[in-house]
């Protein structure tokens, strides 16, 4: 199950404070209501500062991932659970649903991500916002294999770790992850899909009205970047 290990490490990996306050700023410029729903929260960076002005469910495939955001969450603000972002059917409306972060990607086939939207607008209430980002295509050509990103580092516990990633030209992202344990060696293998934001526009306006498209936060559009932050109101 890919997040086993990586849940232990992903904070010491990734975490960015300065970069969770831009998300929940570009968040919070839109001015969402009270309910939120989070897909795809991981250790819950973003969660709980969310929390600080809204009434926050949160979910995760990942059962260490929940657990990681759990422990953090002291005064039990969040509803936190384990679940797959693609079946919210326990859960009632929100007013705002946000998947952020490199998590939309994981969604593998155009079915899928045309359901997702689907099951997203079922659990808005009227004129409620949606949230996501999307990596962009020229993640594609960065991450080609004859200069696919390594890296390896080791975590306090003495544990090393190889990261490396590298992208087909279909647009698949493989990362890879090697946690040298003192024991075995525990590989994850993570697979991500780069979407052309032209189809992602079209599939998004059969339910949605796009209320912004940016690349890297600034640019208007989809451009040259890393990623693309789109924000919907449900039609
Ligand atoms: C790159 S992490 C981002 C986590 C978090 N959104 C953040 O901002 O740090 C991607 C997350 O997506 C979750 N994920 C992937 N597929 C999922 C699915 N179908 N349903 C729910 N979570 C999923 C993974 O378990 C992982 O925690």
């Amino acid at each position: 199950m890919i997040y086993d290990i990586l849940a232990g490490y992903y904070d010491d990996l990734v975490r960015d404070d300065e970069a969770t306050k831009q998300w929940v700023d570009w968040i919070e410029s839109y001015n969402p209501k009270k309910d939120f729903l989070e897909l795809a929260c991981g250790t819950g960076e973003i969660t709980l500062q969310l929390a600080k002005n809204h009434q926050v469910s949160a979910l995760d495939l990942a059962d260490h991932m929940v657990e990681a955001a759990k422990a953090k969450d002291i005064d039990h603000q969040v509803d936190f659970q384990t679940g797959d972002m693609r079946d919210l059917s326990k859960f009632g409306e929100f007013d705002a649903i946000g998947c952020f972060c490199d998590s939309f990607n994981y969604l593998l086939e155009e079915e899928e991500v045309r359901a997702f939207f689907k099951e997203v607008k079922a659990h808005l209430r009227e004129d409620g916002l949606f949230f996501f980002d999307s990596h962009a295509l020229a993640r594609i050509d960065e991450f080609a294999l004859d200069h696919a990103y390594s890296e390896a580092g080791t975590f306090e516990d003495g544990t090393n770790v190889q990261w490396e990633i590298a992208s087909t030209p279909e647009g698949l992202i493989y990362q890879d992850f090697a946690f040298y344990l003192p024991d075995q060696t525990i590989a994850e293998h993570h697979i991500q899909r780069v979407y052309d934001p032209e189809w992602l526009i079209q599939v998004l306006k059969e339910d949605f009205e796009i209320l912004s498209l940016t690349t890297d936060w600034e640019i208007e559009g989809a451009d040259e970047g890393e990623k693309y932050f789109f924000v919907c109101k449900k039609k």
